[in-house]
């Protein structure tokens, strides 16, 4: 938990004002994995590991940035920012590169970010860090950019800056987050619906493999281009197909099944929508346990038909599939490394935390980082000085 008055006092060491400071949280997502940028459905919610970000108007140009979790300066000038894809930088600098390109009006800043969002973890420290950057630059300036605007400007500013041709639940996770709910998102038309999501005796509990992930480095931008690729091949025959979301698996079948590759990457986004779809109806019957089934059933289909899994998640996840306190747990996020999510029964939790992380060091020989996510509300301005 980052304390704010800490985070105060350090802005004022390094800059001798007083700061206004946004908290941006990172997200689970409990079902619907890479079909945002498929226009599918997915549903996540924003948690208690947050970015905070506090933040000062200057009298020049120029930026300075100091990352607490690195203890690095970094001093950028908003009429050359620079592009240096894999610098924690890159995240804020990219927000002010979509600010700029869309003519707002801002000068330089003093900005120092916090947090506790584990990086590489897949829980979108990332987009809680553009969350963060484009909800102080819009008050400390008073832009009145609305809140779907913001989040298309991060997204934008991963995608243009850092280069992961992202999708939009990360963002939209991170500022529409409600205290124990979860979000429907339609990722087409952007309407989205909140399902209550406390249920007592149960825990989300999130497995790191230790296994940093680099999404922008990852066969992240492949695995899109696969999708486009099969809808291109249903287009030739029915033009009315937009994308993943369009198509059916009769569709795949008689337009894409020459394709292996190709046909096993659609398969797995047209079965996850359809999978959300009928998990949405498990949450409103309060049928958890096959909630939990689908859980599994996507690990599989993102394991063996999607591939962005990796041996350590399947380790985590095969760990504990016969554990009967244990109702659903998959890879989480984009995968490639990061953690699983688990929901777990929760007299078992602490029990199952000590079992896996034995046995996952007994196969991999690495450490295992266990944290229980609460859900919590998204963005949200902490402290706004009288005068800034
Ligand atoms: C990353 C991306 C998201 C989404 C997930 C996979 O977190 O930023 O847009 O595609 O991967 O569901």
């Amino acid at each position: 938990m980052c304390d704010i008055d800490r985070l105060h006092r350090l802005f004022w060491q390094l800059h001798h004002k007083d700061p206004l400071i946004v908290r941006a949280p990172g997200r689970i997502n409990l079902i619907g994995e890479h079909t945002d940028y498929n226009s599918g459905y997915v549903l996540p919610a924003a948690i208690d590991k947050a970015v905070y970000v506090a933040i000062s108007k200057r009298n020049d140009n120029k930026i300075y940035l100091h990352a607490e979790e690195y203890n690095e300066n970094y001093i950028a000038d908003i009429e050359n920012l620079r592009q240096n894809k894999f610098h924690w930088s890159s995240y804020v600098l990219g927000i002010i590169d979509q600010l700029l390109k869309k003519k707002f009006s801002i000068t330089g800043f003093n900005i120092v970010v916090d947090g506790d969002v584990p990086v590489g973890a897949g829980m979108a420290a990332s987009a809680a860090i553009e969350c963060a950057t484009v909800f102080a630059l819009n008050a400390l300036f008073e832009l009145n950019i609305s809140m779907l605007d913001m989040v298309k400007i991060a997204q934008k500013a991963e995608q243009e800056f850092v280069g992961l041709q992202c999708g939009i639940m990360d963002m939209f996770t991170s500022m529409y987050g409600k205290k124990d709910h979860v979000i429907c998102l339609d990722c087409r038309s952007f309407e989205y619906e909140y399902f209550p999501f406390k249920q007592d005796g149960i825990k989300i509990v999130l497995l790191d493999t230790s296994i940093k992930h680099s999404l922008a480095s990852s066969e992240y931008n492949t695995r899109k281009k696969q999708c486009e690729e099969g809808v291109s091949l249903i287009q030739q025959h029915i033009p009315q197909v937009q994308s993943l979301r369009d198509a059916t698996i009769e569709m795949l079948d008689k337009y894409v099944a020459q394709n292996k590759l190709i046909y096993n990457r659609c398969r797995y986004v047209i079965e996850e929508i359809n999978r959300l779809l009928a998990a949405c109806i498990d949450l409103q019957k309060n049928d958890i346990a096959a909630f939990g089934k689908k859980m599994f059933a996507t690990h599989k289909g993102l394991s063996k038909m999607y591939e962005v899994s990796c041996n350590e998640l399947d380790i985590m996840v095969d760990l504990i599939k016969h554990n009967k306190s244990v109702i659903g747990a998959r890879m989480m996020g984009g995968g490639f490394g990061g953690c699983t999510i688990n929901i777990v029964k929760e007299d078992a939790v602490e029990e199952l935390i000590y079992d896996t992380r034995e046995k996952y060091r007994e196969k991999t020989g690495m450490n295992l980082n266990a944290y229980i996510a609460s859900i919590e509300d998204g963005a949200s301005l902490q402290k706004s000085p009288v005068r800034f």
